[in-house]
């Protein structure tokens, strides 16, 4: 399996990782937005994405406070990996909180993923009470304090990305990455400057909603008695009719595709996304089914031509 440089550190990852606000166990506002997921169905997805040689996973305190990182780390257990035979990337959740939160809560975190440690340390958004450069110093004392092994950020704007990276490079410290929404159907990082700004410091974007949420699998335009057993899904507007009419022609072009290449929809979407940008997206999409993760993994076993990836980018260039 090909391994990448996140950003410039020396972690080591596979194009997709597995993303895991699924494994939330619905226990907060933010885990209720996917269904309950049982441990056996958990192990079963974790297990599939090592299978397929997934060896990174995306979680977050947010996710369930806490529910997602246990979960993972259960199915990890139960997969038999041994701390450092896989990676975690999770995250601090930064609203109506300051920096100094951040050592605060750090063993909460620790505690949740045991026995793995935190390959990558993210601020889940940018809305705290503190600065970037205040919340960068905090992540810094955690990597002296060998507590974590890489800072990230996530739903950062190109000029607060650039200010992060700013503060640790003085340190002699590299950003490791922007965690964004990206995907076919969203392309917005293109252009307003994040793209650039990533490219140019040598951050690696990590996709987030990737799939668009299932929406670029043409599951939903194929079927939309599907919408009324989703959850919160349903009410933004790419999932209404207007939205999924103006996905339509993507989601053609997408199904044509995967016909060509014998691989799925979701295939074809992820493998745009870690190829066109040569190596700097990253992809981490979730699963709530084993048949998600077993396709989703696929995506790293075959190449688009340049001549499909460009064409893929021709129409959806409307959404960037
Ligand atoms: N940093 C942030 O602010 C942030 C925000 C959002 C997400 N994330 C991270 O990114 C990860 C992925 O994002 P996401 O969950 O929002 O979106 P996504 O990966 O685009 O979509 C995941 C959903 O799409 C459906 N799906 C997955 N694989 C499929 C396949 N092969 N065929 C058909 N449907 C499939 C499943 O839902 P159904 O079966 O119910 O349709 C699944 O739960 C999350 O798990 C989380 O780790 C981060």
């Amino acid at each position: 399996m090909n391994l990448r440089h996140l950003g410039r550190t020396e972690m080591m990852i596979t194009p997709i990782g597995l993303g895991c606000w699924q494994f939330s166990k619905q226990n907060n506002l933010a885990g209720k937005y996917w269904p309950n997921l049982a441990d056996e169905i958990i192990a079963r997805i974790v297990s599939l994405s090592l299978e397929g040689g997934v060896n990174w996973f995306d979680t977050a305190e947010a996710y369930g406070n806490g529910a997602s990182e246990k979960a993972l780390s259960g199915a990890l257990q139960k997969a038999g990996k041994m701390p450092g035979e896989v990676l975690i990337a999770t995250k601090w959740m930064p609203v109506y909180r300051f920096a100094r939160n951040i050592p605060k809560t750090i063993d909460a975190r620790i505690k949740a993923l045991a026995p793995y440690p935190i390959d990558l340390y993210q601020i889940h958004n940018p809305w705290s009470f503190s600065s970037e450069k205040n919340e960068m110093s905090a992540m810094d004392g955690l990597l002296e304090k060998k507590l974590i092994k890489n800072i990230g950020v996530s739903n950062f704007s190109a000029q607060k990305m650039k200010s992060a990276w700013d503060t640790l490079d003085k340190k002699g410290i590299p950003l490791a990455s922007n965690q964004v929404r990206y995907n076919l159907l969203d392309r917005r990082i293109e252009s307003n400057g994040v793209m650039e700004m990533a490219k140019k410091l040598g951050i690696s974007i990590i996709a987030y909603s990737p799939l668009a949420q299932g929406l670029v699998t043409g599951k939903f335009h194929d079927n939309p008695e599907l919408l009324k057993k989703i959850g919160f899904r349903k009410y933004t507007p790419q999932f209404k009719s207007g939205g999924l009419k103006k996905s339509q022609p993507l989601v053609i072009l997408v199904k044509e595709l995967a016909l060509k290449y014998n691989v799925t929809p979701s295939q074809v979407a992820l493998n745009w996304l870690i190829h066109f940008h040569g190596d700097t997206v990253v992809a981490i999409p979730g699963a709530t089914l084993e048949i998600h993760a077993k396709e989703n993994v696929g995506a790293m076993s075959f190449r688009l031509s340049d001549e499909d990836m460009e064409r893929l980018d021709k129409v959806s260039a409307e959404f960037k």
